[in-house]
C-alpha cells in the first residue's frame, strides 16, 4: 500500500487540533483537501463547527462535503486554521501561494489563533526561495509598472498564466512568481515588496504557523 503523505499530515492536524464548537478555517491546496474532507467526516460525525473557506476551490469542495462555509465577516477571530505551504524553513517562516490563494489565506490567517500547516517533507528548506518563486498578487492597473519594480528588487518575475491568459486570484488580481533564490531576510525583503505600488499582496507568511505538521516517506509524522 503507497503511504498518501499529504493525507497522513492533514488529517493529524484535524485529529489534533480541531474540536467540537470551534470555528475553523479551510486552507486551499492538495494537501489543505484532505484536511476538509476529514472536517467533513467529522460534521457527519456530529460535530458542530463553523468553517470559512480561503478560496472558491475551497469553498466548492466544502460544499460537496456538506461543510456549510460562512463569510469571515460574520466571525471575530478563527480556532484554528489549517492550510498548506510550498516552502517551510526552520524557522517556520513560510512561502505560499502557489495555489493561487495567498490574500485570502493571509487575511484567514491573520485572525486565526493557531495557523497550522500540513505539508510533506519536500517543502521543508533551509531558506525560503531556494525551491520555487515568491508568488507576489498585483492590482492588473499598470501591473508591468509593478513587474519593473519588483524585478528592481532583485528577482526576475514572471506573470502567472492559465489556460493561456493570465492567471485572474478570487481577488480579481495577477500573480507574478517571482525568483529571487535563496532569501536571506524575509522581512526586509517582505518590507520592499509592500510598499510597491500595485503590491496587493506577497506569499511570505511570516511569524504566522503556529504549528508545522510534516510527514515523511517512512509514513511518521513530526510536529515543529
Ligand atoms: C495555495 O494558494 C497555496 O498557498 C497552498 O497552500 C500551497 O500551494 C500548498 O499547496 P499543496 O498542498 O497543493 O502543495
Amino acid at each position: 500500500m503507497t503511504v498518501n503523505l499529504k493525507q497522513i499530515a492533514a488529517e493529524k492536524a484535524v485529529d489534533d487540533f480541531v474540536r467540537d464548537g470551534m470555528t475553523v478555517g479551510l486552507g486551499t491546496g492538495s494537501t489543505a483537501y484532505y484536511a476538509i474532507k476529514r472536517v467533513g467526516q467529522l460534521i457527519e460525525g456530529g460535530f458542530k463547527l463553523r468553517c470559512v473557506a480561503t478560496s472558491v476551490q475551497t469553498e466548492n469542495l466544502a460544499k460537496e462535503c456538506d461543510i456549510d462555509i460562512i463569510d469571515i465577516d460574520e466571525v471575530d477571530h478563527i480556532d484554528v486554521t489549517i492550510d498548506g505551504a510550498d516552502e517551510v524553513d526552520p524557522k517556520m517562516q513560510l512561502i505560499k501561494g502557489l495555489g493561487g490563494a495567498l490574500l485570502r489565506e493571509k487575511i484567514v490567517a491573520s485572525i486565526s489563533k493557531a495557523e497550522v500547516i500540513v505539508a510533506d517533507e519536500s517543502k521543508l528548506v533551509e531558506k525560503l526561495g531556494t525551491k520555487g518563486p515568491l508568488p507576489v498578487e498585483v492590482l492588473i492597473f499598470g501591473h508591468e509598472k509593478t513587474r519593473i519594480a519588483l524585478e528592481r528588487q532583485r528577482c526576475s518575475a514572471v506573470l502567472r498564466m492559465s489556460d493561456g491568459k493570465p492567471f485572474v486570484t478570487d481577488g480579481g488580481n495577477y500573480i507574478y512568481d517571482c525568483r529571487f533564490g535563496a532569501i536571506d531576510n524575509p522581512f526586509f525583503l517582505e518590507s520592499r515588496i509592500n510598499v510597491i505600488p500595485g503590491v496587493v499582496d506577497n506569499g511570505l507568511f511570516l511569524n504566522m504557523a503556529t504549528t508545522v505538521i510534516i510527514s515523511s516517506a517512512d509514513g511518521s509524522v513530526r510536529m515543529m
